[in-house]
Parts: structure tokens; sequence; C-alpha cells
């Protein structure tokens, strides 16, 4: 029986004064219930999920507040269902914030690689907690802590003045003596173009520059890599003028020479970068120059 015909059994008071029009239209579809469903009215399947036993692990998080400097860092514990979390270091962190301890600070903004706020140590080597999968085995806790040799503002996070201020003095933006052609814009090859790539995707997350040993200890001098390969972003790109000045600005013992290529920079970068090339090839165009 079709869905209007059923409808007129019932109701045919209310079919009449109120559905009629419809009922009409609904006479051109062919609206019958398969005839396994025509006669009984079966309660929906169960699609609701079976609730999975707690799988807890262990993190282990740096500690420390400003508030009582004289108390030394602690690493404190937390247990979380992996079961009912997220599967990224960032969403146990949040996590934990929420539901936990809402005292544990650190930064996030995306949550999809691009910020580059969630910049930490985790399981000892830096990088984006939002791109940090949770090792599901449970027998083993996972210990994260704020970037290394920074100091530290509170718990996970690092000051990164000093980062700011280095990056300010490569003075990161176009910088032209002429002007572009008759005042438009600043055309570029393809070929030119494909010159930045592996250079402009950096987060400046300074996951690379405090793994740098060289940045480690020579951080008031040595502009570390990440600020290093912004300046040669700038120096390689075919619309800026001003690559020799440049270069000529880092021709010091500290600025670009602490760099010993050991290439920690390339080995944690998060967005699969390698700063170490960039800053040997300012080396090289330096002697050059
Ligand atoms: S090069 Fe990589 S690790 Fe260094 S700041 Fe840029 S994105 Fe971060
Ligand atoms: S290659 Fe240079 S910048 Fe990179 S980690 Fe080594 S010393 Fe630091
Ligand atoms: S939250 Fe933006 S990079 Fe992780």
């Amino acid at each position: 029986m079709s869905v209007s015909l059923m409808s007129a059994a019932i109701r045919p008071a209310l079919r009449k004064q109120v559905f009629a029009p419809v009922a009409s239209m609904a006479r051109s579809f062919n609206t019958s219930a398969p005839t396994h469903m025509a006669s009984t009215n079966p309660s929906p399947p169960d699609n609701t999920p079976a609730k999975k036993e707690p799988m807890y692990k262990t993190f282990e998080i740096y500690r420390w507040n400003p508030d009582t400097p004289a108390e030394k860092p602690t690493l404190q514990e937390y247990k979380v269902d992996l079961n009912a979390c997220g599967p990224m270091i960032l969403d146990a962190l949040i996590k934990i914030k929420n539901e936990m301890d809402p005292t544990l600070t650190f930064r996030r903004s995306c949550r999809e690689g691009i910020c580059g706020s969630c910049a930490m140590n985790i399981e000892g080597g830096n990088t984006l907690a939002c791109l940090a999968r949770i090792d599901r085995n449970v027998s083993k806790p996972v210990k994260i802590y704020p970037l290394p040799n920074m100091h530290i503002v509170k718990d996970l996070v690092p000051d990164l003045t000093n980062f700011y201020k280095q990056y300010k003095s490569i003075e990161p933006y176009l910088k032209q003596k002429t002007g572009p052609p008759e005042g438009k814009e600043n055309l570029q090859s393809i070929e030119d173009r494909k010159k930045l790539d592996g250079l402009y995707e950096c987060i400046l997350c300074a996951c690379c520059s405090t793994s740098c040993p060289s940045y480690w200890w020579n951080q008031d001098e040595y502009l570390g890599p990440a600020v290093l390969m912004q300046a040669y972003r700038w120096m390689a790109d075919s619309r800026d003028q001003f690559g020799r000045e440049r270069r000529d600005k880092l021709q010091d013992k500290y600025s670009i020479y602490r760099c010993h290529t050991i290439m920690n920079c390339a080995k944690t970068c998060p967005k699969g970068l390698n700063p170490g090339r960039a800053i040997a090839q300012i080396k090289k165009d330096m002697a050059f120059d």
C-alpha cells in the first residue's frame, strides 16, 4: 500500500481538509515500502558504538610556575584514557587541561601544523604537539618538556622574545632599490619562484634553532637555523635587490659562522625543511661576494 493511501485509511477527514494537495502530489511517486517491511514496524538498528575499555597512558609533563620561582621544576604525571582522547599529543594536552588540571600551560592555535605555536620537546625530540601521534604502547610513559635551553615563561611555554628579535633583525620582507617596472607588480618567472621552495614553508616554530647546540651556547649572537634560513629566503628571491647587503650584515664571527653543520636542525624540522643547507648556501655566496 502506498503511503498516501495508508494516510487516507487512517485519517480520512484530516486528509481531505489539510493534506489533499500533498497527497495528490505524492501519488505521482512510488512511495511503497518494500514488502518485507510493509506490515511491520521494526525498531531501528542500534548503531551506538560499543564502549571501549579504558586504556590509560601516563603523560609526564614538565611543570614550572613563575609565581613560585624558588620551587624547582617537576615532572607531573597524568593518566589519560586513550580510548576517550584524540590521536595526537596536543589532543591529550587539551584533554588534561580541560578535564584534569586547568593550570597546565602550553601554546597552541591551529591544531594542524600551520601556526607553529605548539612546538615542544616530546620524547627527546623537538616537534609540533599537533603533528605528533601518541604512542599507543601504554607500558611506556611519554615525557614532554618545553623547547630546550630557553628561558621558560611557564610550564611548556618558552620565552621567544630573543628569537623574534633576531627574526626582525634580518628584515624579513622584500627590499628594492628601483621598485617594480612601471610601478606595477613584481613579476617572477616560474623558475625563480621555484628557488623559494623549501624556504617559504617555514612556520617559525623554533624547533630547529632550539635543537642546535651552537644556538644553545651562543643565542645572544648566533642567529640560529630558523632565522638564517629566512635570511636566505629573501637573498634567494629574484625580486629582492638587497642580497649583497643582507650577506654583509652577517659578516662577523657569530651571526652565521657559529653553524658547524651538525644538521640537528634538518633532522628535527617538523615541516621537513633543511635550514643547514640554506646556511651552507649563504656561506658559499658570501665567499663569492
Ligand atoms: S625550519 Fe622547520 S623547525 Fe625551523 S622554524 Fe622553520 S618550520 Fe620550524
Ligand atoms: S647545521 Fe648549523 S644550524 Fe643546523 S643544527 Fe647544525 S650547527 Fe645548528
Ligand atoms: S597548534 Fe599550530 S602548529 Fe600545532
